[in-house]
């Protein structure tokens, strides 16, 4: 079957990880290496979506610094904002045309500098999201590279030309017709675009774009940011010779696209520029094809990332459903392969997935709450950073728009006409996008009753969810056992056990479909973290009497019942 969209991609290019021995333990010894960015926990928030301070239905960087105070209370340490740069948002600020300026839609630098030195007042750190695998056809680096053959800027990008005949096929995420190449008759060429044709990948061979690029990074962190999360990073080293690729490579595309030998060439040079002149933490999108790739970029001794986030738990989740126990496998098998060496990301959500209660839990009226709170528990007991997406926290679900016209995200919208163009099944793709479209993800914050929300008093950018009527942060600020609440307290109790952030983790009643438990464990302090996974009971061979356990939190307001967990039940005891 064609691939239907982005998300799609990255079901079917599941990475080929390989397996790893489980190993001793040492992130457990005395001599734990500390570091700040491992004891965060990561609010990302999507500004176009989070809080409209000026009406015009967009969100903006004053909407974020009116709320500050609301982002102080979740408890958490780090804000990542998407793309604030300016853009012609072709991709929502995925395209920049000016990597030192703001957005229109967003604010102004004078902005940016208010919300950053408020957010240190608080101390919430602030993570920039660096988006240079391509840049927009409208930087001004494309329109010089496009003007000539000569022109200096010409090797910023990769062109072929068009005397040398088509170039070989690369498929493209975003395209129509999922053409990587576009041709360009002003020089009678073709540009390379991974992403969509507005998206041109810029070419990290050129020492010179590699250089504007750190001189850029630097600007940002002599600013006083805190932090860099790389978008798309694992495919801008590439072989540039372009070979033809076998038939069906872009089933496997990660394994053709990513990763490119030079790659940790540029991000050493990175390191060396810039994450070593500051005291910034750096994560990047994708961790390569192996769990080797993986530490190839982010093992400390390397000098390359901080941390990097792979997608192969993010795309367990299916419209038909997911294996609890396939679930279970990834994270502990990823656990497994850094229990050692390096760091782990742990992350369900984000932009680029519909939200996390739909996807992995269970959003109707009957389970929401307790699933959401299922889930939250369990990204704030793994050991890894985690990465929670705004709205999560009140376990906003997909919006599950009916129509094409309420949908705004380019790639949905561009497959949407190749489905058109190649007599594809529309229906079934509309079903589909209801579940797996990235705008479900993207709807304005649900502050209160108000109309829309309270995220905008203009037009929204995006249809709020009809559900804001009952689900938002007014009505959980005045309910103790809210989401919201909930997500405080998880929050509170990984700040309070360091044995949430570094302890050894173990699975235990492996085998078991609906439950996942472990323990996690740490200088002699044991908890036992129990999960229901499932809308049925389940019950768990957990090995210890529960009954003599403190229990320190769970989702449940009435008391459990020792081993037999109730629909999305999450408990956590020490032992
Ligand atoms: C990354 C971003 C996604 C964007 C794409 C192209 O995957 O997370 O939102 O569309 O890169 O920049």
């Amino acid at each position: 079957m064609k691939l239907l969209s982005y998300f799609i991609v990255f079901l079917l290019t599941v990475f080929g990880f390989i397996s790893c021995k489980s190993k001793t333990d040492s992130q457990t010894t005395e001599q734990i290496d500390r570091k700040w960015w491992k004891e965060a926990v990561v609010y990302q928030i999507y500004p176009r979506s989070f809080k409209d301070s000026d009406g015009d239905g967009i969100g903006d960087l004053k909407g974020i610094l009116s709320k500050l105070d609301y982002i102080k209370s979740l408890g958490v340490d780090a804000v990542w904002l998407n793309p604030i740069y300016s853009s012609p948002n072709d991709d929502n600020g995925y395209d920049v045309s000016d990597y030192r300026n703001i957005m229109k839609d967003f604010g102004t630098m004078s902005d940016f500098d208010a919300l950053l030195k408020a957010m240190h007042e608080r101390k919430i750190k602030l993570v920039m999201d660096i988006v240079v695998n391509h840049s927009s056809d409208e930087h001004e680096w494309f329109k010089q590279s496009r003007s000539s053959r000569d022109n200096p800027y010409r090797n910023y990008y990769h062109w072929w030309n068009a005397e040398k005949g088509k170039p070989p096929y690369r498929y493209s995420l975003f395209d129509v017709n999922h053409d990587a190449w576009k041709y360009d008759s002003l020089t009678n060429a073709y540009y390379l675009h991974y992403f969509s044709q507005k998206q041109p990948d810029l070419n990290w061979e050129n020492p010179k774009l590699r250089q504007e690029i750190y001189d850029m990074m630097k600007f940002w962190a002599e600013k006083g940011v805190d932090g860099f999360r790389l978008d798309a990073f694992q495919f801008a080293a590439k072989d540039t010779t372009f070979p033809a690729f076998p038939k069906g490579f872009e089933k496997n595309f990660v394994q053709y696209y990513a990763m490119g030998p030079n790659l940790h060439t540029y991000l050493k040079e990175m390191h060396t520029e810039v994450f070593s002149k500051y005291d910034v933490m750096s994560v990047a999108e994708g961790a390569g094809n192996t769990f080797q790739d993986a530490h190839d970029l982010v093992d400390a001794d390397r000098n390359e990332l901080n941390m990097a986030y792979a997608f192969e738990a993010i795309d367990i989740a299916k419209p038909e459903g997911y294996s609890v126990l396939h679930l279970k496998n990834v994270f502990s098998k990823w656990d497994s392969a850094f229990a050692e060496k390096g760091w782990l990301s742990v992350v369900l959500a984000n932009h680029d997935q519909a939200r996390l209660v739909s996807r992995f839990g269970n959003d109707q009226p009957e389970f929401r709450d307790l699933s959401s709170k299922m889930l939250t528990t369990f990204l704030m007991s793994m050991r890894g950073t985690p990465y929670y997406y705004y709205g999560d926290e009140l376990g906003m679900t997909n919006a599950g728009f009916e129509k094409i016209e309420d949908y705004k995200d380019m790639p949905t919208l561009n497959e949407y006409q190749n489905q058109i163009n190649i007599g594809g099944d529309l229906k079934k793709y509309m079903e589909l996008i209801k579940f797996s479209c990235r705008d479900n993800g993207r709807t304005g914050m649900q502050w209160d009753t108000t109309a829309n929300a309270g995220f905008t008093t203009g037009t929204p950018w995006l249809k709020t969810n009809k559900n804001y009527v009952s689900i938002n942060v007014s009505a959980q600020e005045k309910d103790a056992n809210s989401c919201l609440n909930y997500f405080r307290k998880m929050v509170k109790l990984r700040k309070d056990n360091e044995v949430l952030v570094y302890g050894q983790f173990t699975s235990i009643d492996k085998n078991n479909p609906a439950v996942f438990a472990y323990t996690r464990e740490m200088k002699g302090k044991k908890l036992l973290v129990l999960l229901n996974f499932t809308n049925k009971p389940a019950a768990v061979n957990t090995g210890v009497d529960v009954n003599k356990a403190t229990l320190l939190i769970g989702n449940y307001t009435s008391a459990p019942a020792a081993e037999n967990l109730r629909p999305y039940e999450a408990l956590i005891y020490e032992l």
